[in-house]
């Protein structure tokens, strides 16, 4: 199994289902400056049989220059899980990871995402039939329980001992969706139990918080998921921040209606419909600006539009 080296820089950029697709995560790497270490795909499901190479290629997208690219998986076959590790092999992919996260009941009451987190033994066998056969390492993605964190450390235990090279620890409960404050003393807890480097996640909402977190939990590296969503220049205003100690200067209106716009077009140029770059963009505009990065008044024409075209035009609507 190749090894996989400690990433620099310490980010990851979080998987998020319908949002990070392989356009985003390539206009995030591109624009941050070297300020991401790892990306991931969104959870790919499997049940019945391994994904085909072709639909495999098509989710991981480009290499991208000096950024561990993983593809991730969600299921609870182990030997449909080992054989599509091998399957993975044959790509650019750098590593595999496993979503034990997924707090979503169509996926929870089918025995995957979160509920393997109370199914040790087969979350055990799943990593360690990936591991036997994989050409690639393997890593798992966990949240810090079902409805208590009692067994944080039991759960870090048993995917190190499977053989994961690394561990994602989001530090909420399944039962606590994406409610804030993330609980980071359960990030430390995972961290004091194994050996293998840790990746701390949940509630990263500002560049400072990626060194707190460090700080607090000891993790080797920080996922930052839905900050990035609404503000895409996330990773490179932590660089700058990292290296100057500048405090971000926040993006202009303008910036945000250029990041749209290339979106719309690469996702297209990718073969996408308008219909789906409409939605995509209109999530970004969301996301924005719940970011505080552009105006509440485009929420109401912006999430309404019919087209681009329509969507577009308001980019030279003049403020209130
Ligand atoms: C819309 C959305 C989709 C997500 N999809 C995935 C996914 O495909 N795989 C995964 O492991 N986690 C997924 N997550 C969880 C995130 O990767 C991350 O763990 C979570 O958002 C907490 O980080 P944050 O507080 O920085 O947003 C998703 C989260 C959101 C909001």
């Amino acid at each position: 199994m190749k090894p996989l080296a400690p990433l620099n820089p310490p980010t990851f950029l979080a998987p998020m289902e319908g949002v990070t697709d392989r356009t985003f995560r390539h206009m995030v790497v591109e624009q941050s400056n070297g300020g991401v270490g790892a990306a991931c795909t969104e959870f790919l499901r499997v049940s019945d049989c391994p994904p085909k190479l072709e639909r495999i290629l098509k989710e991981l997208g480009p290499k991208l220059d000096g950024v561990q690219l993983g593809l991730q998986l969600m299921g609870n076959n182990p030997s449909i899980l080992a054989a599509s590790a091998e399957v993975i092999g044959e790509t650019h992919a750098d590593f595999i990871d496993l979503n034990f996260g997924c707090p979503a009941p169509k996926v929870f009451w089918h025995g995957a995402g979160s509920a393997l987190l109370e199914n040790l033994d087969l979350l055990e066998d799943i990593i360690s039939s990936m591991v036997a056969v994989s050409p690639l390492p393997i890593t798992a993605k966990i949240r810090s329980g079902i409805n208590n964190d009692q067994q944080v450390e039991e759960i870090a235990k048993r995917v190190e001992q499977a053989g994961a090279a690394r561990l994602g620890v989001h530090g909420r409960l399944r039962i606590e969706k994406y409610s804030d404050p993330a609980d980071w003393t359960r990030i430390r807890r995972a961290v004091n139990a194994v050996s293998i480097p840790v990746i701390g996640n949940g509630g990263v909402s500002c560049p400072a918080d990626i060194r707190r977190m460090q700080d607090e939990t000891g993790c080797a590296s920080v996922m930052v998921g839905r900050a990035a969503i609404g503000n895409p220049w996330f990773f490179a205003q932590w660089k700058k921040w990292e290296e100057n100690g500048q405090a971000p200067t926040p993006p202009t209106e303008e910036m945000c209606w250029e990041w749209l716009k290339s979106y719309a077009a690469t996702i297209q140029d990718g073969g996408a419909i308008p219909r789906h770059a409409l939605g995509k963009v209109k999530q970004s505009l969301k996301a924005m600006i719940e970011e505080g990065l552009m105006s509440r008044q485009h929420r109401f024409a912006g999430l309404r539009s019919q087209s681009l075209d329509d969507f577009f035009a308001l980019s030279g609507a003049k403020k209130a």
